[in-house]
């Protein structure tokens, strides 16, 4: 029988058109807005009966979202590459079916990570800020001088795609490469000439910091006061991946008081931060909204990928990008 499909966003029309063309036709429930759908709706339209969940990394898929979807649901796409907000045991233990869309936003948050490289070193925000409000006033001997970028020692907590996307770029700046993870990555240690070191050894050396590993158990608030004092005062953090990985107050506090230099964040917690959040006011403090995969062509990837996932699901077949649960 025809899959009944919730989707919890208005999507790319081309991902729309892989969904409607699927055989038989799919029942698609789509919240056709550019907002999240509310939670109690994401509950109520499971709740009808639905077998393929569509749905993005605002909406929070655990345990309860999964009991209103109940036996009949078979396949969560996320149209995003991290899978945090997932319960991915619960999904496990239900046979729940998991696809993500990794790779095609590689090179464009590799991209968008540079970016908060070069505002976070050559100060973006106070600069931007000096001359909206008149505060400039001239050229400067030592105006607004910050850390070089160029000849760089770059360390990289989790060089996996992104990371090691990030690390080729930043070869360009004749940046050298530390890295640290779980294990050693001999295929990128020759093409980036990256060096394997612990984290110890890397948050001592390094003058721009990146982690760029996913948000779990183990990787959760990594960045404390202790992460920040073992920094360089000196360093500058970046952070693109997930705002969990970092205790805010502490990265708040190490700003203040020029433990680093500065930071440069495409994720905090929550998102949106509240416009009186410390971290806003912090003139060092470099901030985007979580704009990492978003170019026009790399959304309607992502979008179009999730879509491949979930009609592959639907038909048996092998997923584009299944997640091993
Ligand atoms: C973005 O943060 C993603 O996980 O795709
Ligand atoms: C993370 O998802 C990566 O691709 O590096």
């Amino acid at each position: 029988a025809a899959w009944r499909v919730v989707v919890t966003r208005r999507v790319a029309p081309e991902a729309m058109q892989i969904l409607r063309d699927a055989a038989p036709a799919l029942d698609l429930d789509v919240w056709d807005s550019e907002d999240p759908m509310p939670r109690d709706q994401l509950l109520a339209r499971l709740s009808v009966g639905a077998d393929a969940l569509y749905c993005m990394l605002t909406d929070k898929i655990d345990a309860a979202v999964l009991d209103a979807g109940g036996d009949r649901l078979k396949m969560v796409s996320t149209m995003s590459v991290g899978y945090n907000h997932i319960d991915t045991s619960e999904c496990k233990r239900r046979g729940v079916v998991l696809g993500n869309t990794p790779d095609v936003l590689t090179e464009t948050t590799a991209d968008t990570t540079v970016g908060l490289v070069l505002a976070a070193c050559r100060r973006f925000k106070e600069a931007t800020a000096s001359v909206a409000d008149g505060t400039w006033g001239t050229w400067k001997p030592n105006g607004m001088c910050g850390p070089d970028v160029y000849g760089a020692t770059v360390g990289v907590i989790g060089l996996g795609r992104i990371g090691a996307a990030v690390a080729r770029r930043l070869r360009a700046f004749s940046c050298k490469i530390l890295y640290t993870g779980r294990a050693p990555k001999p295929e990128f240690e020759e093409v980036l000439d990256a060096k394997f070191v612990r984290l110890e050894e890397l948050l001592a050396e390094a003058d721009i910091v990146i982690p760029l590993c996913p948000l779990n158990e183990s990787t959760k608030g990594m960045f404390d006061k202790s992460k920040f004092r073992a920094m360089k005062k000196t360093a500058v953090f970046i952070n693109a991946a997930r705002g969990e990985l970092v205790n805010q107050e502490d990265l708040c506090e190490a700003l203040t008081e020029g433990e680093i230099f500065a930071a440069g964040l495409d994720v905090t917690t929550p998102e949106p931060l509240p416009t009186d959040s410390p971290l806003i006011k912090c003139p060092n403090c470099f901030i985007l909204p979580h704009i990492g995969s978003a170019s026009k062509g790399t959304r309607t990837a992502m979008a179009t990928l999730a879509a491949k996932n979930l009609v592959a699901s639907y038909k048996g077949e092998e997923l584009p990008s299944e997640v091993k649960l």
